[in-house]
């Protein structure tokens, strides 16, 4: 097959790269020249685990190209994908369709033959209709189909997300577009990877549906760990107990400072949304919302109390800033809540992330940053772990706490135990959803 993916963020690259692995011929196109120059040198712009050496090697294979030349790579596609961004729009908090609906645009002029023209970004139920109306209008004689095809790929793990996953959704309107998508994905299905053909709008519903469900998972579990802590339970032993339901599972039920990414955020935002344009108003999903920002401001409490107060002249060691470990993605992440409540409190923060830092010095005013955990823990009053990244599931402790002024430890990911800080000599431990101590 041939597929031609318009943008390279982050879902066009990996997915682009992934379907040239299936052994198709892909052509990803962008309109930024310095990205594309940056991906013809074999430089993946993006933080992603694996993903520069597979790119590589079917750039080598000669099934992967890039290219600005958007006419070129829709020329003899039998499917192009629109991969580009949907940012939430300023002011009404909708997702931006105006970069979908330009590329539909683009693509409807430049193609000539039967093409399925695919959307992969995050879309409103009933864009997919609209996109087939655009392309209609800017090239009426053009044979072509619309599908919907939602990704479910999770930062940090998103090629094997690709190529394992739990199911694939393709919502088309005719039997032609679902058999294109079917031979596009053929290799999953030969593996035994199920793929899911539904309607236009189911499709683009599950995906919202999907991340909804998943944020309320996370927050119904970060309720309840508040309320461990009052009542003495351990979040960690619930956890385990309730997630061993097979109708629960155990899945996203970890306990943490609250949930951030590009997806759970701007969905559960755009659901809402929707909602509320149709007169069904998402009561669920806007408590979700509304919880997870209490969470987060909860974790600032969290801190104060451990400083005895205030946050003035404190040294405090921030281990971690991005969203989730194994990415340098800062989106919506706590620690952009967390760490300026620090800096205006008056709090010098010495932070460390091992992909972070690069957005954390843009996004982080005031924060000075350090490559090493035990330096960053060097003299201060706090250290707070923030994002669970491997470097920090295993520190030395006993060090960490003896090169402090004052050993206070936040562990916001639950890595630790308050046995695990006590023996190490922390005068005080927090964690999430289970009591901790102030000697
Ligand atoms: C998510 C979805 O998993 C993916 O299917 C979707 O298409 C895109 O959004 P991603 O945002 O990359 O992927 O990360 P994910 O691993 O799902 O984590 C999202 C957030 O939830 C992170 O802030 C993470 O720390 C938090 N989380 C996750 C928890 O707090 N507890 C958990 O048990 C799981």
């Amino acid at each position: 097959m041939k597929i031609a993916m318009i943008g390279t963020g982050y879902v066009g690259l990996v997915s682009g790269v992934c379907f040239s692995d299936f052994g198709h011929e892909v052509v990803c196109v962008d309109k930024d020249p310095r990205k594309i120059e940056r991906l013809e040198n074999g430089e993946v712009p993006i933080f992603e685990p694996g993903l520069d050496l597979l790119m590589n090697k079917n750039v080598e294979a000669g099934r992967l190209t890039f290219t600005m030349d958007l006419e070129k790579a829709v020329t003899g596609a039998d499917a192009v994908f629109i991969a580009v961004g949907t940012p939430t729009r300023r002011g009404d908090g909708h997702a931006d369709l105006t970069y979908v609906m330009a590329a539909a645009e683009e693509i409807a002029r430049v193609a000539k033959e039967y093409v399925v023209i695919v959307t992969k970004s995050t879309v409103p139920v009933g864009t997919n209709r609209q996109v087939g109306e655009v392309v209609k209008k800017a090239n009426p004689s053009l044979d072509f189909d619309v599908a919907s095809n939602p990704e479910f790929l999770r930062e940090g793990a998103a090629i094997d997300d690709f190529m394992k996953p739990d199911r694939v959704v393709v919502g088309v309107q005719t039997d032609r577009a679902a058999e294109v998508m079917a031979d596009i994905y053929r290799p999953l299905y030969l593996r035994d990877f199920p793929i899911v053909t539904t309607d236009l709008e189911s499709a683009e519903m599950i995906k919202y549906a999907a991340n909804a469900f998943l944020a309320t998972k996370i927050t119904f579990i970060n309720e309840i760990a508040a309320l461990c802590e009052k009542v003495g339970a351990d979040v960690k032993q619930v956890s385990k107990g309730v997630g061993m339901d097979n109708r629960i599972g155990n899945k996203f039920l970890h306990a943490g400072p609250g949930y951030g990414g590009s997806c759970f955020p701007k969905d559960t935002k755009a659901l809402a949304r929707i909602g509320q344009e149709h007169a069904v108003p998402m009561q669920i999903t806007e408590t979700v919302i509304k919880v997870n920002e209490e969470i987060k401001r909860r974790m600032i409490d969290k801190l104060l109390d451990l400083c005895g107060g205030s946050f003035n002249g404190k040294t405090v060691a921030v281990l971690g800033v991005t969203f989730k470990p194994n990415t340098d993605d800062m989106r919506d992440a706590p620690s952009l809540t967390i760490v300026p409540a620090l800096v205006g409190g008056g709090a010098k923060v010495k932070a460390c992330d091992p992909q972070g830092r690069h957005e954390g010095e843009a996004l982080l005013p005031g924060v000075t940053w350090v490559e090493d955990p035990y330096e960053s823990a060097d003299k201060a009053d706090l250290v707070v772990v923030l994002t669970e990244w491997n470097e920090f599931r295993a520190l030395d402790l006993k060090r960490i706490a003896e090169s402090m002024t004052t050993a206070r430890l936040a562990d916001l990911r639950n890595v630790y135990s308050p046995t695990d800080a006590e023996r190490a000599g922390f005068v005080a431990y927090e964690s999430i959803g289970r009591e901790g101590y102030t000697r």
